[in-house]
């Protein structure tokens, strides 16, 4: 497997994810209060798994993490989900005026993840180097 500093980035936001979420589930747990179930469950999901498994496929097949496409790619989920989460803490929690901007956001993560999908089908079977032009892989 080669290394790209676009999965280490990945698994690197990908952790913080992780630890906020369980910090979260145990906060849950031990309050018995569950209002913010769903921040649980989708930072753990579309934050600590989703981000760890582009970053994986990344390694796997790094020609997904190149380009402007891969950057942009990065930057939408990494804008929407955050701003998704604190926005549906916040309408959870009560605040009425968030719940358009959970929409905005759940939207922005959306065409990131149909942008993650296009680079899969259209990436997968290049493989790229800095030093060189696109070529078909062999292996
Ligand atoms: C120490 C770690 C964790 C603690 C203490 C914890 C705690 C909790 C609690 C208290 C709930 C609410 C259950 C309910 O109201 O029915 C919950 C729900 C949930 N948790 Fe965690 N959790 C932990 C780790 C994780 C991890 C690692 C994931 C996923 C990778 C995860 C995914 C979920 C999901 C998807 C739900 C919603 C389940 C449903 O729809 O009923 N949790 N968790
Ligand atoms: C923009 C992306 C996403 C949106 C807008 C979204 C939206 C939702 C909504 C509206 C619910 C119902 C919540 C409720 O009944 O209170 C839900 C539940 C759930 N979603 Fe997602 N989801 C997204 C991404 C994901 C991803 C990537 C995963 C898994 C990898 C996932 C796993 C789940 C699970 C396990 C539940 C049930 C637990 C819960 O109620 O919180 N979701 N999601």
């Amino acid at each position: 497997m080669t290394d790209n500093t676009r999965s280490r980035a990945w698994f690197r936001v990908a952790v913080v994810y992780f630890v906020v979420a369980v910090a979260l589930g145990i906060v849950m747990g031990a309050s018995g209060d569950h209002t913010l179930m769903a921040v649980h469950a989708h930072i753990n999901l579309l934050g600590w798994v989703t981000m760890a498994l582009f970053g994986l496929l990344g390694l796997a097949y790094p020609a997904i993490t190149e380009g402007r496409a891969a950057a942009w790619q990065f930057w939408l989920h990494n804008t929407g989900a955050p701003v998704m989460l604190v926005a549906l803490a916040a309408r959870l929690k009560g605040v009425e005026a968030a719940e358009p901007i959970v929409g905005i956001a759940s939207v922005v993560v959306g065409i990131s993840v149909v942008l993650f999908a296009w680079l899969v089908f259209t990436r997968m079977g290049v493989s790229r180097s800095a030093a060189g032009p696109a070529k078909l892989r062999t292996s």
